[in-house]
């Protein structure tokens, strides 16, 4: 990449405590830049809850397209305490996740400092893994309906919805992506095989297909329950993970906290031929909003992502030392509250250490 190169970042501070964490992301971003001669611009822009609830927009197709045009989306949180449950997550997050076709999400379980994992005597070397999410099919296509709505006779179906181009992208990305990871080379398939005999049968013939092309990959298949299970029991069995989009949205919060939480957990909505925007994958966190107390780790995490994204590896191998040394030397916790310093303080921290 040309050294005069200016990354186009378009940034979506969004709900409760998303502004907050994505203000030390961005502390962060600046002075990684200057450390290693890069330039980046900041496109700021309001959608969100605030937003929909003084204009009634959430997010217009016209909107989705001209962030296209961008490197990268950085986006802080998305749901608001005053906007019903279910009208920003699927008209704003999933909108852009889809309108984008992102349709991987990247969410790596890392532990940092065994005294933040509630597992009893796991070691940063137990967990190590990623789960590579299909991002834009599965449970959350949103195809289903309402059978006499309201009455005893209701019956409301939600269609799980599989494609083979879906499905073979996404277990080809997981594939190379192990390949590429070069850690334990070892890539899990999970499922339920044994009682989704349509979803899973085509997911389970697309991976079998797939995976003759990379005989350098050891494979693996668990059921997602049992899944759930390993990963309290022997999470050092994993390196990469695929999976659908709900199975990928569930096992990714028992991830995140056997990594040590929310607080430090992000992600990477990825479209490999177009922008991805990363995210740190908790929620809004309303009760926290506006008191400095939240943890920015996982926002600042997601900056790494998005460096290592536009080609800023050494940016973003920087970044996660900075965050690997703190979290091992400085934090108390890694809870909102209880980490012994301030949001701010922490994003001062990480930019001090880089
Ligand atoms: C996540 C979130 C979203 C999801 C919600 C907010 C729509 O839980 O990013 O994991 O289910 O994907
Ligand atoms: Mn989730």
């Amino acid at each position: 990449m040309a050294k005069d190169r200016q990354y186009k970042i378009a940034v979506i501070g969004g709900d409760g405590t998303g502004p907050e964490v994505v203000r030390e992301g961005l502390k962060v971003l600046e002075a990684v830049s200057k450390k290693f001669g890069f330039n980046y611009s900041l496109s700021m822009l309001d959608y969100g809850g605030e937003r929909y609830l003084k204009t009634g927009k959430i997010i217009s197709d016209k909107e989705i397209s001209a962030l296209k045009k961008f490197d990268a989306i950085y986006l802080g949180a998305i749901g608001h305490p005053d906007v019903k449950p279910g009208i920003l997550e699927t008209g704003l997050l999933l909108k852009l996740r889809f309108g984008l076709d992102q349709y991987i999400n990247l969410r790596p379980v890392k532990l940092y400092n065994s005294q933040f994992c509630p597992l009893k005597d796991k070691k940063p070397e137990d967990i190590d893994f990623i789960v590579i999410r299909e991002n834009s099919e599965g449970l959350y296509k949103g195809i289903g309906k309402f059978v006499n709505k309201g009455k005893k006779s209701e019956v409301a179906t939600q269609i799980s919805y599989n494609t083979r181009k879906g499905v073979e992208r996404c277990i080809r990305y997981a594939f190379e992506y192990c390949r590429v990871r070069n850690k334990r080379k070892k890539l899990t398939l999970c499922g339920k095989t044994n009682v989704l005999t349509y979803a899973w049968d085509l997911w389970q013939r697309t991976f079998n297909e797939v995976k003759k092309e990379y005989p350098d990959v050891e494979t693996d298949y668990a059921h997602v329950d049992a899944t759930t299970m390993w990963f309290v029991k022997n999470p050092e069995w994993f390196d990469c993970i695929v999976t659908d989009n709900i199975f990928g949205d569930i096992i990714t919060d028992l991830g995140a906290m056997i990594q040590g939480g929310m607080g430090i957990a992000a992600g990477g909505n990825i479209n490999p031929e177009g922008v991805s925007m990363f995210e740190p994958i908790g929620g809004s966190a309303p009760k926290y909003t506006g008191k400095n107390v939240i943890n920015p780790l996982a926002a600042i995490c997601a900056v790494g992502m998005l460096l290592e994204n536009v080609g800023q590896m050494k940016a973003a191998d920087a970044i996660e030392s900075a965050v690997i040394k703190i979290v091992q030397t400085s934090l108390k916790s890694l809870a909102a509250g209880k980490m012994g310093y301030t949001t701010q303080g922490i994003g001062d921290l990480v930019a001090k250490n880089l």
